[in-house]
């Protein structure tokens, strides 16, 4: 049995993906430009086991069969590129909310990539991995890598490279966790109905490129307050287009938007902070470690907030344990 332990942690896209240009291969219509979180946290194992008949799968404790063909096709990439046949058990474990718009599946599927390519013994640099992980979700590949991560399409796929590493600009983000429960519309299904039905789909492909050059400019230059518009803008034409999808993709509660108010009125407060958030109803506030006080006491005082979660920008996915 050959196996290994990696951990991972999500990434938040300051400008988002939605929409695929190959279901199939699962590549994004658009590119992204994120970063990765070091509060939050997936450990995952990998073992190969020739006793085993199928792949298996164990998430927060309990068989996960939903993941299972996203599993199998990450697994059966890793086992082409290694040529080896044994079939593995993965468990996997999230210290934050599965499901429920804080990117488990890109800390998860990057985390479960990295394990399972040590325990095959395969080098960790290959940047072929990026595309095992992208199988899985195409967030993912972000998560192999820490700080800012820009994920670029190429003409056969996609490349992904850190911007900046944490210590370059060591912004903090405090996320008001506002329901525990798991999202109604995978991201998946959603962007499919998405790219089907909203009239803005087209406009927010065309208008991407701009939103994700300047992104780069931005965070290049350090510009705070640039960046802090521009990301915003992105991330509510994303919502547009999930609202003007048939049926709706409406995933927002009475107290996203009473966050995002509140973190708006920071900002006209000359408070450097702004707001994204994901297929999900979670606010995530992105400030500089000097607003990290007064963003938490003032989203803690929203009624419906649950819970904060606050950090830093954290690292790529890494092996913490391996007998690969
Ligand atoms: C709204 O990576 O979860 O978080 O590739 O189908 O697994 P699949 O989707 P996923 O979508 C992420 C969508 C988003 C925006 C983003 O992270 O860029």
């Amino acid at each position: 049995m050959s196996s290994a332990t990696a951990l991972a942690h999500p990434n938040i896209a300051l400008i988002k993906y939605w929409g695929k240009r190959d279901e199939d291969g699962n590549l994004p219509a658009v590119g992204s430009l994120s970063v990765t979180l070091d509060a939050l946290r997936t450990r995952t194992t990998v073992s190969f086991d020739s006793s085993l008949d199928r792949d298996e799968l164990i998430l927060n404790g309990a068989v996960a069969a939903t993941e299972q063909p996203r599993l199998e096709r990450c697994l059966n990439a890793l086992r082409e590129l290694a040529r080896r046949r044994d079939y593995a058990r993965v468990e996997s474990e999230n210290d934050f909310p599965t499901g429920a718009g804080l990117a488990s599946s890109a800390s998860g599927y990057a985390a479960l990539t990295v394990a399972g390519a040590a325990a095959l013994g395969l080098d960790l640099r290959d940047p072929q991995l990026e595309s095992v992980a992208r199988i899985g979700s195409g967030s993912a590949p972000r998560s192999l890598h820490g700080g800012f991560v820009l994920l670029e399409n190429t003409p056969s796929g996609t490349r992904c490279r850190a911007l900046l590493a944490p210590a370059d600009w060591p912004l903090q983000v405090v996320v008001a966790v506002t329901s525990e429960a798991g999202k109604s519309t995978s991201s998946r299904d959603g962007m499919v109905d998405s790219q089907r039905t909203s009239p803005y789909y087209q406009p927010w492909v065309d208008s991407h490129p701009a939103d994700l050059a300047q992104g780069q400019r931005l965070v290049a230059a350090r510009d705070f307050a640039g960046l802090a518009a521009l990301a915003e803008h992105n991330c509510l034409k994303m919502h547009a287009v999930m609202l003007t999808t048939r049926p709706p993709l409406m995933y927002w509660l009475p107290v996203t938007l009473a966050c995002m108010q509140v973190i708006s009125g920071l900002r006209r407060d000359g408070v450097p902070v702004f707001f994204t958030i994901d297929a999900g109803p979670q606010v995530k506030a992105v400030c500089l470690p000097e607003a990290t006080a007064t963003v938490a006491e003032a989203l803690q005082q929203v009624p419906g907030v649950l819970r904060l979660l606050t950090g830093g920008l954290g690292t790529g996915a890494r092996i913490i344990d391996s007998n690969g």
